[in-house]
């Protein structure tokens, strides 16, 4: 049923607010995170991992890439994200104190089950983060930590991602708690910005409008590109799927310093570039560069769209157009980011007459490998 809504995928955008709050519930006590899954595994073995490896495929990667710098940051553990395609290949190196962490809202991807297995026969700790209740994976693994979105109809993932996301900073402040690497006041911090964040990403599900009127325009473009960097990076990544898998449209991500080194060259006349830009409050020198790419692809005619937080107004003399978040911390500011972008790719799959809920040549679940 889709309650209303056009398409299955407009729907599950709308019920973001409630996702992460889903997600959330029943894991902070007192005002620290606390996911009994995790606790079941023992804090002594929680406090000997040195390294953590995620594994998943598509726009689960890209959570998984998010869901790195939080974890780096609050449990000082070294996470890298690897395809889970890619995992078994290249002969990773494991030991007893490595834990893998697969993401899959299907719990069936057979690319991400094959990767958990191999992880499992070298005798590492297993999580799965997964939103679909008793699904293989979390089943064959030592610890599921479901994301409770509910069911996710629509072949490109938005509630699962966000909630993938708010998932994986839980078990970064659960894991930064139990090894004493995160502050009182981060933790608290963290807590409070999941108290506000449903609240956040009903403003961010409401540029809808401004957004569908941008698609309206845009309807014949052939090629999008999207810039961000730190956590916006991986946003951009999947800002570009989003548009490929549901408006067949070819599009980019890049990481907004890698624009020099290449990809600047394809900067002309027109080219359209949504360019993720970070909070002049919380990271004014990452703000000032990316304002800095920005005006180089301006002076090269390209079309900018720019993402911004409330009262950014250096942005102003050089975007087209401006879309503009409510005030987040850094590591929060993707959750908002991603729903407009979300919105660009079903209303740019729209305009063109095509299936939003079933794109060509995709499954839900990609069950081979
Ligand atoms: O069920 P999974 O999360 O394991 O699926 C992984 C990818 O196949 C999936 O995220 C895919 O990239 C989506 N269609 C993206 O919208």
């Amino acid at each position: 049923d889709k309650g209303g809504w056009s398409s299955f995928m407009a729907k599950e955008i709308n019920e973001q607010p409630e996702a992460v709050e889903n997600t959330v519930r029943g894991r902070v006590v007192d005002g620290l995170v606390d996911i009994p899954e995790l606790s079941a595994l023992g804090d002594d073995r929680l406090r000997e991992i040195d390294r953590i490896i995620i594994i998943a495929c598509g726009t689960a990667s890209y959570a998984g890439q998010v869901g790195s710098y939080a974890i780096e940051q609050w449990a000082r553990i070294p996470v890298e994200v690897q395809l889970s395609h890619e995992f078994r290949y290249r002969d990773p190196v494991l030991s007893d104190r490595t834990m893998v962490i697969s993401v899959s809202q299907s719990g069936e991807t057979m690319d991400t089950l094959m990767a958990v297995k191999y992880a499992i026969e070298r005798g590492v700790t297993t999580v799965s983060v997964c939103n679909t209740q008793s699904a293989t994976i979390p089943r064959e693994s030592d610890a599921a930590v479901y994301t409770h979105a509910g069911p996710e109809v629509a072949v490109a993932s938005t509630k699962a991602f966000t909630a993938q996301i708010t998932a994986l900073y839980l078990i970064g402040l659960h894991l930064g708690r139990v090894r004493g690497t995160l502050s009182a006041e981060a933790s608290a911090e963290a807590v409070q910005q999941f108290a506000e964040l449903p609240e956040k990403m009903r403003e961010a599900v409401a540029t809808h409008e401004q957004i569908a009127q941008l698609a309206h325009w845009m309807a014949d473009t052939r090629s999008v590109l999207f810039l961000g960097r730190h956590v916006g990076y991986p946003i951009a990544l999947e800002g570009a799927l989003k548009l490929k898998e549901i408006a067949y449209i070819h599009a980019e991500g890049f990481a907004a310093g890698e624009l020099k080194h290449g990809p600047i060259a394809l900067i002309d006349h027109g080219q359209p570039v949504f360019v993720l830009v970070p909070s002049p409050r919380t990271a004014p020198l990452m703000h000032s560069k990316v304002v800095s790419n920005i005006q180089e692809i301006r002076a090269r005619g390209a079309r900018v769209i720019a993402i911004v937080e409330v009262g950014d107004t250096a942005v102003l003399p050089y975007a087209d157009d401006v879309i503009r978040l409510p005030l987040a911390d850094a590591l929060f500011e993707p959750l908002l980011e991603v729903v407009p972008l979300q919105w660009f790719a079903l209303e740019l799959s729209t305009a063109k007459g095509l299936d939003v809920d079933q794109p060509r040549n995709l499954a839900k679940s990609v069950t081979v490998e």
